[in-house]
């Protein structure tokens, strides 16, 4: 018989996206979290970006998850009580749970309630054994894990598909001093990904199908639809580039011509070429994330790459 889930979903500020975009839009340049992308038709989009031929990190990732879930199972040991942040339709902790020893626990975290009760429902199915435990939180801002989810002993952290990748530098490095603090004295299992030819980063951020542009887009369409904005889709470009200097990925609304956008009662104006900056993705060698993991308090063990050291993944524990 499948467990019953039991869901703890923690409140969700219902007007952090309107009050995000209000100030975005106030400020120059302009700039708004890329958290606010995932609703519950930018987290389908994120699922088609992620099956696209020239988006690499998901394929790569999953790749190094099957050929060396052994590796990372023994280096991680048995009974684990595992938390996934930003676990998204989870897919990557199957590969993980099969090859570990008697997982204790899952708890898994996603920004998207719908979808996150979804896809743990099916889990539930596959691994009827296991406690599964969706978690309904914004992991990019400080949460406390609701009393009956909190662990005695230490847990095992999951963070895959480079989303430390989103944070700048010194937030990343918060959030892993702060996800150590989460995981008492455990270890953490992160996909990062790395710095590479500039042509291949270019064509993941900006696919032939146009699925990234429309995932980038939801943004407006969803300030459209849950607040009332007045964002004309069509006026705006997607536009992705690699930037070098800070070796990310950047993401922008362009603004195709001078308009004028509504919300709330305030007139907004961009000029033909403005953006909207909606997305950092940071990429990282091997010795610059190691580097930024030990500033957080954690020892580097051990790191899976693939052949082209396209993307990583690295064993983290407490140092
Ligand atoms: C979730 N995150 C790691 C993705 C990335 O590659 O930075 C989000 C994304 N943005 C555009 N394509 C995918």
């Amino acid at each position: 018989m499948t467990r019953p889930i039991r869901a703890l979903d923690l409140p969700i500020d219902e007007d952090q996206f309107g009050i995000a975009l209000a100030a975005a839009l106030r400020s120059h340049p302009r700039r708004i979290s890329p958290k606010f992308f995932y609703d519950a038709p930018g987290a389908a989009l994120f699922d088609q970006i992620c099956d696209l031929p020239e988006y690499y990190p998901t394929r790569t990732e999953l790749d190094l998850l099957a050929r060396y879930a052994g590796e990372m199972a023994a280096a991680i040991g048995p009974h684990a009580d595992l938390i996934e942040l930003g676990a998204g339709s989870m897919h990557k902790i199957r590969l993980l749970l099969s090859a570990l020893e008697d997982p204790v626990r899952y708890l898994a975290v996603d920004i998207s309630a719908e979808h996150l009760h979804y896809h743990a429902s099916l889990l539930q199915r596959e691994f009827t054994g296991l406690e599964i435990i969706p978690l309904a939180a914004d992991f990019t801002r400080r949460f406390k894990l609701p009393a009956s989810a909190r662990a005695s002993r230490s847990r095992v952290g999951f963070f895959p598909g480079s989303s430390i990748g989103n944070f700048a530098p010194e937030e990343a490095c918060q959030f892993l001093a702060a996800t150590a603090r989460m995981l008492r004295g455990g270890g953490l299992l992160v996909g990062v990904d790395l710095i590479k030819a500039p042509e291949v980063l270019h064509a993941a951020y900006n696919d032939r199908q146009g699925v990234t542009a429309a995932f980038n887009k939801n943004l407006l369409a969803r300030a459209n639809r849950d607040l009332g904005a007045n964002f004309d889709l069509d006026a705006f470009d997607h536009y992705a580039y690699f930037n070098p200097y800070d070796t990310r990925i950047e993401m922008h609304l362009i603004s195709r011509w001078q308009q004028e956008v509504c919300f709330r009662g305030e007139s907004f104006s961009f000029a033909a070429g403005e953006t909207l900056h909606t997305e950092n993705s940071y990429k990282y060698s091997i010795k610059s994330f190691q580097a930024l993991a030990r500033q957080a308090g954690f020892q580097p063990q051990q790191v899976w790459c693939d052949a082209q050291q396209w993307f990583s993944v690295h064993w983290l524990t407490m140092a």
